[in-house]
């Protein structure tokens, strides 16, 4: 088997290809990522040297490329994405770009090459906020609310019109907040994180009582493998983690299991269009596959701060300018970052 990943070198890509090589010795990897921000080749260290696994670094946009180095390839596992809600939220443009554009490219190049299999990589963002007591199935309506969720529904909706137009052998994953090793620093829990470990304060949005279906990136991964050797073709998968919990009750237990204080903690102005709460219900995925999402919360945060913990050089990397400068634009400044939205909305 040779996998043609896209966004490889991000979080998840990066988890899922060495999950790939642990679980799959034998298989190959073409992992192609055009190493923008969140991007980081130190996430591939481990495989430099790897037989079979080999880096393209090009852009999903671009379909010559896309077509050269999927050539040959039996399935695509498509995670590449602008995927941080605030950053879409501020620069819409390269968000739609990359996950529609990008997306309806590979879907092009891969019906061109008849590649037999192509699983695209998706959110539960796609269904909006959920009442409470509410978890959304595979056939709850689609109602995204920012930039990224509304250009991940329209990559969704694009997979799908494939899947029926062209009998496009497709396979869709919708997964819940991923956390785990590897994520960049924007994400809440490695900035709760990391700003715990330095003692920084832990920026919460409004009253901090937005609930997250949070998920391990390993349990990710291993649902994103059996959708891709066991899903229906044409059929979408939720991956949901076994716990929703509330934002501040998430960096509460930070805060506990770094010995840190509680006046750490600080509410800062919220983001516009915040989703206040996000359930899946992952029943399909379990029926079709046997997958079960296996890490609780306490546990699967403790060894996350632990990897911190101990990565302290591919974190220093990480909080580079480009870091720096997104964090004073968007917490340090964050009033007249909104501000200047604001200014721009029609209420
Ligand atoms: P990430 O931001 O960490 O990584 C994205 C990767 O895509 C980076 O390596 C980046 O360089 C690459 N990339 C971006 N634009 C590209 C382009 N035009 N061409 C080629 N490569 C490009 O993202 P992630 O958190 O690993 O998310 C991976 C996928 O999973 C995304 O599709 C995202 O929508 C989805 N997802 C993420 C989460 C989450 O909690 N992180 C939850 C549900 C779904
Ligand atoms: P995030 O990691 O950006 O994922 P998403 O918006 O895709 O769910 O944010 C998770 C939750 O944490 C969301 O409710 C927004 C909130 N949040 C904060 O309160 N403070 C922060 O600094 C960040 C980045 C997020």
């Amino acid at each position: 088997m040779k996998l043609f990943v896209t966004g490889g070198a991000g979080f998840i890509g990066s988890n899922f290809v060495h999950y790939v090589f642990a679980r799959r010795p034998d298989w190959a990897v073409v992992n192609f990522d055009k190493l923008t921000y969140a991007g980081n080749l130190a996430n591939l260290t481990a495989l430099a040297s790897h037989p079979r696994h080999r880096f393209v670094r090009s852009d999903i946009c671009d379909g010559a490329a896309v077509l050269a180095a999927m050539r040959g390839c039996d399935a695509v596992v498509h995670f590449a994405a602008e995927s941080h809600v605030d950053r879409s939220i501020y620069e819409p443009a390269p968000v739609v770009r990359t996950n529609v554009i990008g997306t309806f490219t590979l879907l092009e190049m891969a019906r061109e090459l008849a590649v037999p299999r192509f699983l695209h990589v998706s959110t539960d963002e796609v269904y909006g906020d959920l009442p409470p007591g509410e978890a959304a199935d595979e056939d709850y309506p689609l109602r995204p609310s920012s930039p990224y969720s509304a250009s991940k529904a329209s990559a969704d909706l694009l997979v799908l019109s494939y899947v029926r137009t062209y009998g496009f052998p497709a396979v869709l994953t919708r997964s819940s907040n991923n956390y785990g090793p590897y994520q960049f620093p924007e994400k809440f829990l490695p900035l709760m994180i990391t700003n715990a470990m330095i003692g920084k304060p832990l920026p919460l949005y409004g009253d901090g009582g937005q609930q997250r279906n949070w998920l391990h990136v390993a349990d990710n991964c291993r649902g994103i493998l059996a959708a891709l050797e066991r899903g229906r073709t044409g059929a979408v998968y939720n991956i949901g983690g076994l716990d929703v919990e509330a934002n501040l009750d998430m960096a509460r237990r930070v805060l506990r299991l770094l010995g840190r204080s509680e006046s750490l903690l600080s509410h800062v102005a919220d983001r516009p269009g915040h989703d206040r709460r996000y359930a899946l219900n992952s029943s399909r995925i379990a029926a079709d596959t046997g997958w079960r999402p296996k890490v609780a919360l306490e546990e699967g945060i403790r060894q996350t701060i632990e990897w911190y913990a101990e990565h302290s050089e591919w974190l220093a990397a990480v909080r580079d300018g480009e870091y720096m400068s997104y964090y004073e634009k968007f917490y340090e400044n964050r009033n007249a970052s909104l501000q200047a939205i604001a200014g721009t909305r029609k209420d």
